[in-house]
């Protein structure tokens, strides 16, 4: 077990709730709990209002092919989206495909054998459900697998899946690669912004990173419920990758949601919490939330912020005659506070703001 003082989830609690892939299969009326009427009343923009700005990391890196234009994309994807997809990110197309494979084969597994691995009370890690805080509380129609992966000391084994087998080697290659990426991203993010890269890498050089696997069961009357809560993510960079054909997440644009089709094989990228801080809010971390289908959808979000005792601030020549627009704050207090919450929009980050 990793040491409280580096383990970001160790930082949270979440009640106990029902299994949802479980209650998806009665024939029951859904719970009141579960209903969430604004799923099917909040503005959806049209179909083909926009589209997510498409990023070609090896137009960035390879020196064969390298395009001026597409660090000026970056940029502006991460200013004006908060989230992009970045196609040829280098990860082998069979890394992907076993990941996805392995989180299906879990998410199979008969209830009592995904139970070996739940949430022990007070813990974050584990099977279960997070942000639960009340009785009364609206729930998200899902299950989560909650699991940290680096610093590599505060994996907590009990809760790593031995079934499939191959489920541990999967999942460490893949957030292994996927690291490298985040790495490639936070360089290409320093020289788009102006930042020095050094200052840029001594933030990351600790970073911790964790995964969030989501299993959304498919419902009946899907527009009644919601999978998950809207919400920004309090970390500095998320990498999302949807592990089935099911289109769901939708990302808030000029106030309306917009739904988020990625090209195949494309990892969904967006801009967290921390990041918008660190840059004085130049990237913008944006509120998005997963609506739920007559089909099951799985997805892995990969979740990357930097050591927990740093203090989250402005990146030197960040800051313009505006001033700072955040309090400076460390990690570990930004996500002590952001797992206080129940997940709500971007409550946590608003009341960093120095100016409202
Ligand atoms: C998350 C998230 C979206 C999805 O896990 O933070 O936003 O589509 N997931 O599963
Ligand atoms: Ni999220």
């Amino acid at each position: 077990m990793g040491s409280k003082s580096t383990n970001p989830l160790e930082l949270g609690r979440s009640l106990p709730v029902p299994n949802v892939q479980e209650l998806a299969q009665s024939d029951d009326q859904i719970p009141e709990r579960y209903y969430r009427p604004e799923a099917d009343v909040d503005p959806v923009a049209s179909i083909d209002e926009d589209e997510l700005p498409v990023i070609d990391l090896m137009k960035l890196l390879n020196p064969e092919l390298i395009d001026k234009d597409e660090l000026f994309r970056l940029g502006s994807a991460c200013r004006e989206w908060g989230f992009f997809q970045l196609i040829n990110h280098g990860i082998p197309e069979e890394v992907i495909e076993k990941t996805k494979d392995d989180i299906k084969k879990f998410f199979k597994l008969p209830l009592k054998e995904k139970e070996a691995i739940k949430q022990i009370p007070g813990h974050i890690q584990g099977y279960g459900q997070v942000f639960v805080h009340s009785e009364e509380q609206k729930l998200d129609w899902a299950d989560v697998l909650i699991l940290n992966i680096q610093p590599s000391q505060n994996r907590d084994m009990r809760f790593w899946p031995t079934n499939p087998t191959t489920f541990r080697d999967t999942l460490d290659t893949y957030t292994l690669k996927i690291g490298k990426v985040v790495d490639c991203l936070y360089g290409l993010m320093a020289e788009d912004l102006g930042v020095d890269l050094q200052d840029m890498l001594n933030i990351f050089r600790d970073q911790i990173q964790s995964v969030r696997i989501n299993y959304y069961p498919p419902c009946k009357q899907a527009n009644k419920v919601l999978g998950l809560s809207p919400h920004s993510d309090g970390i500095a960079l998320t990498v999302l990758l949807q592990a089935n054909d099911v289109h769901a997440l939708q990302i808030k644009k000029n106030d309306k949601w917009l739904l988020v089709k990625p090209k195949p094989s494309a990892l969904i990228i967006n801009i967290g919490d921390m990041m918008e801080i660190m840059t004085n809010g130049k990237y913008k971390s944006i509120e998005h939330r997963a609506i739920i289908n007559i089909e099951e959808r799985l997805s892995i979000a990969t979740f990357h912020l930097p050591s927990i005792d740093v203090l989250l601030r402005p990146f030197p020549g960040l800051v313009n005659s505006n001033g700072e627009l955040y309090k400076t704050i460390s990690a570990k207090e930004y996500t002590r506070e952001y797992f206080a919450g129940k997940l709500n929009g971007k409550n946590a980050l608003e009341s960093m703001k120095l100016r409202k």
